[in-house]
């Protein structure tokens, strides 16, 4: 089955991320302070010792051992169908229990979910690791009974931060249903396309969420779901509706008795019910987590139970350094693998305290994170690059006026400006605390590259080395490594597999080995992983010192705010609209976002509507099928795409006269006048559309 696999290189975007990335000069390291080194959960340095090389894969039974099984694990990895792996077989556990249960005997009084409501007089909302557990057994027994789903069963959910989210995830959990997460701001209709390529039959969704201020109606989301499920050929034959406010309807938008179900109508029968948690293998599917890639079609990345699990406590703990007396704060959203991962899994799993926003980190001014984190005693805090740019340049003053102390600061999503690095080391953190810039994949389940907080120096604008146990390489287009040092850059590869790397891509095995193994390895038959580096589609350069430097995606995907995007699924929405003939999409260098989409399309022939009308058509389409975050920043209608002589859009061109830069070479178009042609249009007129309003990050990676 190719044919849904990735296209031949020929019809990829020709401009590559890496191409504008920022080439900021190489900085300085910076020792961690000694405070935070002094009480640090990783400062031995024979820990290096521990996860080199040589100890591969073995070193990650300290991670395994970081859980509670209920059956132990007879084998570390078992990889004689590579690149498909097992890890920890024969092991049983539930992650439920891991995130919940075993923390009540000393940690049932402390909080295990901190909920700050985005309205500003809302105070915030402590839920303890008892209650916790209470809340789920509940929503794991109406899973059970009353919408009849059993273990491997999978379960949409299409919810705002709120703790009802994380609580439906843990109850699917407890069950060995897998649950599938998507962002509360994509559309319903990208919510169904993920439930048709799922197989779900049942939504979870709420009724209504704040955000920056307004009162959001998310359940009119809910119809656009359904049909678009349908239109894949899955029936969503429930759909249960979590309310912002118990009791109260903040929708406006009718429900359809039968199929739609206040959750709060039914918990009641089951209040105080206990639902035993089902042990389930290690490799059983933990959930899907859908992402763009190359085809217009986003990819379920599947992740374990035992190998998932252990890599994100694992990793909160060697690398985010979170121990169960933390008040630990991660800004993004849950929708999100970096929420799935660092908000709900990898701190539960030690029992912290994980604060969930459920807004926007400027409203109502940009000093409401800095308040948030002092209140509530937030030690560890975690976002993204974009909202570090924003929060500084809409309150650059902002943290120092609070008082808050952090002893480690962590970013994750997009590379970081040695600027935007230095603001939140000095402003935000006082010097006094540790910044951590971990780069990691939705595929990969958890943090592969990061300076070891205790043990490294930190190089602003770079990741660091290689996580513990992982051991990245830098390839050229022929497989070969590229020295340390050298300054070339290339493809950054791991070249063995790790517990949180994730199974398969769901329904798509082929698609799985073509994307992320295909391109590095010398025998197809062979069923050794050292025949299978693992390729991540970014951009490298390796530091002499070891440290990476990550450029960007050297694919279609255009890094939105730390968001994937694919270029083609936009492009594909852009067709919806009837006047349109070709789109093409490609990634703009924006102060804030890192990367914003812009749109080019071509009308056919004979179309009289104005460009204006045709630009606002797309913009909605987009916002449609996608969601407000896929919004592009200008849609330019030209009387012509540049293509090649096989008529191949070359869109490097069009990137590179939107970023301003180098169009290259384009001596072997076949319509070389239409590029002066689309540079003219674009320097005298204002693009068709702009971004009105204030800008939004729709949340952090
Ligand atoms: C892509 C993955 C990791 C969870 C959030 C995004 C880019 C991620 C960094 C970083 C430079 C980064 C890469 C990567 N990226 N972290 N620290 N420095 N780039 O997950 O949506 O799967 O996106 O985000 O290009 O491939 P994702």
């Amino acid at each position: 089955m190719r044919g849904n696999g990735p296209e031949a290189p020929a019809a990829r975007t020709e401009i590559t991320e890496a191409e504008i990335a920022a080439h900021w000069k190489e900085e300085s390291l910076l020792p961690p302070p000694p405070e935070f080194v002094s009480q640090a959960n990783m400062r031995d340095p024979a820990a290096r010792e521990r996860f080199s090389r040589e100890r591969f894969p073995d070193c990650f039974r300290e991670y395994a051992d970081l859980l509670r099984w209920d059956r132990p694990f007879e084998r570390v990895l078992a990889s004689d169908r590579a690149p498909f792996y097992r890890w920890f077989v024969g092991g049983r556990l539930n992650a439920s229990t891991n995130c919940i249960d075993r923390h009540l005997p000393l940690h049932a009084d402390k909080p295990a979910i901190l909920f700050q409501p985005e309205p500003a007089e809302a105070p915030p909302v402590a839920i303890s690791y008892r209650e916790l557990h209470r809340r789920v057994n509940e929503m794991a027994a109406l899973l059970r009974d009353h919408c009849r789903l059993v273990a491997g069963d999978r379960v949409t959910i299409h919810m705002p931060m709120v703790p009802e989210l994380p609580i439906t995830m843990l109850a699917c959990a407890r069950l060995g249903l897998v649950h599938s997460v998507v962002f509360g701001g994509f559309s319903g209709e990208a919510a169904g396309r993920r439930a048709a390529d799922s197989g779900s039959r049942v939504l979870v969704t709420s009724d209504a969420f704040w955000r920056n201020g307004v009162l959001v109606d998310h359940f009119a989301q809910a119809e656009g779901a359904v049909v678009a499920a349908r239109e894949g050929g899955q029936e969503i034959d429930t759909v249960l509706i979590w309310s912002r406010e118990p009791g109260r309807s903040l929708s406006r938008t009718p429900e359809l008795p039968g199929r739609d179900t206040r959750i709060d109508d039914l918990l009641g029968r089951y209040s105080g019910r206990t639902v035993e948690p089902v042990a389930m293998d290690s490799e059983a599917p933990l959930f899907l987590m859908y992402t763009s890639g190359t085809t217009g079609r986003p990819k379920g990345c599947q992740h374990s139970t035992g190998g998932y699990l252990s890599y994100v406590a694992g990793t909160s703990r060697a690398i985010l350094d979170l121990r169960p007396e933390d008040v630990y704060w991660c800004m993004a959203d849950i929708g999100w693998i970096t929420g799935h991962s660092y908000i709900v899994y990898g701190p539960l799993a030690l029992g912290a305290a994980t604060v969930l926003y459920e807004g926007l980190p400027t409203f109502p001014d940009p000093g409401r994170p800095w308040r948030i984190a002092k209140q509530l005693g937030v030690g560890v805090f975690h976002t993204s690059p974009t909202a570090i740019r924003q929060l500084r340049r809409l309150g650059p003053e902002e943290p120092r006026k609070y008082g808050c102390r952090f002893r480690l600061l962590v970013t994750v999503g997009e590379p970081i400006e040695p600027e935007a690095w230095r603001w939140y080391y000095r402003e935000v953190g006082g010097g006094r605390a540790v910044v951590v810039d971990t780069w990691w994949q939705t595929e990969t389940g958890g943090i592969l590259c990061a300076t070891w907080p205790a043990l490294d120096a930190m190089k602003p604008g770079s990741t660091g080395p290689g996580a513990p146990g992982i051991h990245p390489v830098v390839l050229d287009e022929h497989g070969q490594e590229i020295p340390a040092g050298e300054g070339r850059a290339g493809n950054i590869c791991i070249p063995h597999p790790w517990p949180g790397l994730m199974q398969t891509i769901w329904g798509d095995p082929d698609r799985y080995v073509e994307q992320y193994f295909r391109k590095y390895n010398r025998d197809p038959a062979s069923k050794d992983w050292r025949a299978w580096p693992y390729f991540a589609g970014d951009g490298a350069l390796l530091a002499a010192d070891g440290y990476v430097r990550i450029l960007g995606r050297v694919d279609d995907v255009i890094n939105v705010a730390g968001h994937r995007l694919g270029a083609k699924e936009i492009e594909s929405a852009c067709l919806m609209v009837p006047e349109v003939a070709e789109a093409a999409v490609v990634p703009v260098a924006d102060e804030l976002k890192g990367r914003v989409p812009v749109v080019f399309v071509a009308l056919h022939h004979g179309v009289t509507e104005p460009p204006g009308e045709v630009a606002r058509r797309v913009v909605l389409a987009v916002e449609t099928a996608i969601g407000k975050i896929a919004r592009p920043k200008a849609v330019h209608v030209v009387p012509d795409m540049p293509k090649t002589r096989s008529g191949k859009i070359l869109r490097r061109v069009l990137a590179g006269i939107s970023n301003g830069s180098d169009t290259g070479d384009t001596s072997t178009l076949a319509n070389p006048e239409v590029v002066e042609r689309i540079v003219a249009q674009l320097q005298s007129t204002r693009p068709a559309t702009k971004e009105d309003g204030p800008q939004e990050t729709e949340g952090t990676p």
